[in-house]
Parts: C-alpha cells; structure tokens; sequence
C-alpha cells in the first residue's frame, strides 16, 4: 500500500485545502492528514487561527479524502510519523517549496502548486484586522524583532521612528519598511500598536506619548526605570484599555512555561528556595550596562532571574 502524508493547519476550511487534499488523495492509497495542535501553531507564531482543534479536524474529515487524521504537536514530529508509518510520500503546497527536502532521507517529498488566490489568512482577514505594528528604536534589538514577526500571523510591522532621521531610513531600507520618520505624530497616525527597542531612559516617554496616542504598546524590558513610572504606565493603560506588555521573551517561551506547570503542580514537592543567575561577558562600553544611562545590569538583566522567583513564590516578599 502506498501511503501518503501531508499536513496543515485547515482553519477555516477553503477550496486550495480541498484542492490540495484531493491531489494528495491521488498520489496513493491512503492519506493521513496532520493537524496542527492549538499550541503547535501558537508555537510557530500562528497566533489568530480561529477555529478549535476539533473543529479544524471535523474540517478535514468533512472533505472525505483522509483515511486518517492525526494531531501534530511538535517540531520534528513529521520524521517520527513517517517511520513509525511507513509513510511513501509527504506531500505539502508549494509555498513550503524546498523547505521540507530534509524528509527526502525518509521518503518522496512532493511539493503540489499552492492553489491561488485563497488562504485561511485572507479569509481571517475579512474580520479581523491586521495589527500594524510601528517600532521605536532602530538598533540590534528592533531587527531582531522584525526577523521574528515574519514567523508571526496577525500583525505586520510597517515603520519606524528615530529622532535620528537617518539612522531610521537606514532600517526602514534594510528591512524593507513601508516608512521612515523622525516625527512622533506622524508615526502614530500611521499604526496602531508600537514596539518600543529605544534606550532604557527613553522608554517612559515613548510609553506615555504612545498610550496618550491610543497606541497598545509592547515595551522591551525594563519597562521605566523606577517603580512610579511603570505604575502610572500601566494605571493609564488600563484607563484607556490599552494593552501595555513588556517584552520579556522568557515569559512566553514554551519550556518556561512548561517548567511553572509542572513546578506549580507538586511534582518537585513544595518549592521553598529558587536560585536563578544570569551572567554575560561583554566587552566594550555597552549602552545597557551603563549605570549612569540605563541602571547598570540589575535592571538590564535582572527580569529574567527574577521571573521564576515571582511566578513561582509571588510578589509578596517581606524582605527585599
Ligand atoms: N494550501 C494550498 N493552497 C492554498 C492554501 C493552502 O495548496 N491556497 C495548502 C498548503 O500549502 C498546505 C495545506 O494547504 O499544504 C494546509 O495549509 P494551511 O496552512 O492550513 O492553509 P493556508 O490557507 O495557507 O493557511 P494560513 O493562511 O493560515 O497560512
């Protein structure tokens, strides 16, 4: 029997997925169906998938070609399903073109023509906006951030603001954004939702200037640098209805979050004690570091150690 394997997210059921399942169907015997778990595809950053797990199945069964429909959950289940299956053939649209040459050591890898003209986002998109996304700060930081948003559905970064009108072109050029400006008001005119990666003693100001302009604003971290800033910052946010986040990656990161779940759910006993360190060599005068611009490497550093410890022991602390 020769099988076939493809796999996919199937939100939102349109005609390019019936098109592809149906080829699939015909390139053997049997088709098993992939798909995505909710928290896979929040993983790969498809934040605004809009129908469950079940129902995206119930999608798939619907259109009559699977013989079998299975979830995947993880990165690089795909070499572990085709071995313990015997799978012949993995088949996907050709946007994943090249991407998956990797399986060829298991199996024939065929790339089928994406159908155009259709997709689960463009369907999305009809009712719900993209999220246009504006950056404040053009250094090493707000570029890696633009690298990672493209792995991101939903939003779209379209610009950049930088009092320095060149430094800002120069990242607009680079990273192939819509505009450039060194003018706040016009910045916020242009999007709704700002990313701010500027130095640490500006992040107040642009948080409140944002806020003000009924921007959501996503702030690396350290939100301000004192304790009454970042109160104020987030009683105005929620004043307004504003989402104000800081931009700790570590909070979100799938294995931390893992590791809370179970720590929380007894499996190590009751947790009296957590020692958490971060420590980096650089070199050079680095900006972050500064005590005299930024607060030195506690308020550079110092979320990420105590992030397990209020998570875990909370913020009620006797003695600090
Ligand atoms: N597919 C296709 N033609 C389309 C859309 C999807 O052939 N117009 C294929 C994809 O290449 C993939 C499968 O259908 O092999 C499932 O893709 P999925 O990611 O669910 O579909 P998209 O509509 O591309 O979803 P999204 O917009 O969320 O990325």
């Amino acid at each position: 029997m020769n099988k076939v394997i493809t796999y996919g997210t199937f939100d939102l059921l349109h005609y390019g997925h019936i098109n592809l399942l149906k080829r699939a169907k015909a390139l053997g015997d049997y088709l098993i169906v992939g798909v995505t778990s909710d928290s896979y595809d929040l993983e790969r950053g498809k934040l605004n998938v809009q129908q469950s797990l079940l129902q995206r199945i119930d999608n798939v069964r619907a259109t009559g070609f699977a013989d079998e429909i299975i979830v995947e959950e993880f990165e690089g289940q795909k070499i572990f399903d085709i071995q313990k299956m015997g799978i012949n053939t993995f088949v996907i649209g050709s946007d994943w073109e090249g991407k998956f040459d990797y399986l060829k050591e298991y199996c024939d890898v065929v790339y089928l023509e994406r159908t155009r003209g259709i997709s689960s986002t463009a369907l999305r998109q009809k009712d719900y906006d993209i999220v246009s996304i504006g950056i404040i700060g053009s250094g090493r930081i707000a570029k890696r951030f633009v690298k990672e948003s493209k792995y991101v559905s939903g939003v779209n970064i379209e610009g950049v603001f930088n009092p320095n009108i060149t430094s800002a072109q120069k990242f607009k050029e680079q990273e192939e954004l819509q505009f450039a400006t060194d003018d706040l008001k016009d910045f916020f005119s242009m999007i709704s939702a700002v990313y701010i990666a500027s130095p640490h003693q500006t992040h107040f100001g642009y948080i409140m200037e944002a806020l003000k302009a009924g921007k959501h604003v996503l702030c690396e971290k350290p939100l301000t640098l004192t304790k009454q800033e970042t109160m104020l910052a987030y009683d105005y946010a929620r004043k307004e209805k504003l989402v104000l986040l800081e931009a700790i990656k570590t909070a979100y990161c799938p294995a931390f979050k893992h590791m809370l779940l179970l720590a929380k759910s007894g499996r190590i006993g009751n947790i009296k004690d957590i020692e958490a360190s971060f420590t980096k060599l650089v070199a050079g005068n680095i900006r972050e570091l500064r005590v005299d611009m930024s607060g030195g490497s506690i308020n550079e550093l110092s979320s990420y150690v105590l992030l397990p410890i209020v998570k875990l022991l909370g913020t009620e602390y006797k003695k600090l």
